[in-house]
């Protein structure tokens, strides 16, 4: 079965609805079909500098969300990105084929290093698209779930799979394609609906999955809607409107046609009413799956166990591989 890999930065105690609606139910969806890998980029957390009792708590928390989102351990393989030393291994010799004008090209770093000033931008922020990219060749990933907002960085692995294969020969790396679901690739700012929902946003225009289920309720009715009062989906012109429809029908299945139709002739109110149940409907029970899981770390630990055994025995085959591609002598 073709191979899947993808992962979520534990920067946080939470994820977020943009997480879960853009990703994580994509990562559901695919278990029956493919051969699924999601880990929890622990590395690429350590580039926002993290106080370390605190990474380590949220590293479980992330898997404990995954798991209450549906991920099914015996289905797919769960791990943490540190437990498996190859991917900073591959890190390497990718550096090495990734050009410096190449990666200065990134959005994501050009946007967070003009925030942070040179003296305060890492080399590790510099370098985190040459990791990601060892993550998803290391597993010979054919296939990559993420967010409209990763499109940048699975074109850069793309770009350094063609080169590992030109200059060490086909079959040196597996190519990957981004699996982006345009419907919800990019869930909006509540309070912005043109920006991105994010974790880094302060203010109140995220919905937080572990946040207090009554605080997510109130931010959906403050959200900010649009000119004008027709519930309909128009991206361009109610941006607003059109988030809280695409969160609707993601949350509860029913396509935006239906509820164009549901809503024909209400108010914005009325649909930032029934919004807000539907998330509460959807936090609650998620929560207390999440405490469930949380409730045991040993069992947890186990399961991570089990998972970074199984990546590693295919982390190193490619590994091998690539050594032997680019010229390493083996060690005897
Ligand atoms: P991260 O942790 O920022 O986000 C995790 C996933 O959530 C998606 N996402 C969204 N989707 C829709 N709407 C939003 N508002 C929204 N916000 C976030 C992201 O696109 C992502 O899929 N670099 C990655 C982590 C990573 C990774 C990898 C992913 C490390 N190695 C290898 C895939 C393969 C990141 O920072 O995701």
């Amino acid at each position: 079965r073709p191979r899947i890999l993808s992962g979520m930065q534990p920067t946080d105690d939470s994820l977020t609805l943009g997480n879960y609606i853009g990703a994580l139910t994509q990562w559901v969806a695919l278990q029956d079909s493919y051969d699924t890998l999601y880990m929890m980029a622990d590395l690429h957390a350590l580039t926002v500098n993290p106080e370390p009792a605190k990474l380590r708590e949220r590293t479980r928390r992330t898997l404990a969300q995954y798991l209450a989102g549906g991920v099914d351990p015996d289905r797919s393989t769960l791990f943490v990105q540190s437990h498996v030393p190859e991917h900073t291994e591959l890190a390497w010799i990718l550096s090495c084929q990734t050009g410096f004008g190449e990666a200065s090209r990134m959005t994501q770093f050009k946007d967070k290093s003009a925030k942070q000033g040179t003296d305060g931008t890492t080399v590790g922020l510099f370098t985190y698209p040459v990791l990601m990219a060892a993550d998803i060749i290391l597993y010979d990933a054919a296939l990559v779930p993420v967010g409209e907002d990763q499109r940048q960085h699975l074109e850069i692995t793309r770009d350094i799979a063609e080169r590992l294969n030109s200059r060490f020969g086909e079959g040196t790396a597996v190519v990957p394609e981004p699996h982006i679901v345009k419907a919800v690739a990019k869930i909006y700012d509540l309070q912005e609906p043109t920006a991105k929902m994010s974790k880094s946003a302060t203010g109140k225009g995220t919905i937080w999955l572990l946040d207090d289920p009554k605080v997510s309720a109130k931010r959906i009715k403050s959200a900010v809607t649009d000119a004008g009062s027709d519930i309909v989906f128009d991206r361009e012109n109610k941006p607003g409107v059109s988030n809280l429809l695409t969160i609707y029908s993601a949350l509860t299945g029913q396509t935006i046609e239906a509820l164009e139709a549901e809503y024909a002739g209400k108010q914005y109110g009325n649909l930032k009413v029934d919004l807000a149940d539907v998330v509460v409907d959807f936090l609650t029970p998620f929560q207390a799956k999440v405490d469930h899981y949380l409730s045991d770390p040993a069992e947890l630990d186990q399961l991570l166990a089990r998972g970074a055994a199984k990546a590693r025995e295919l982390a190193s085959v490619t590994l091998s591989r690539v050594y032997d591609r680019v010229g390493l002598l083996p060690a005897v």
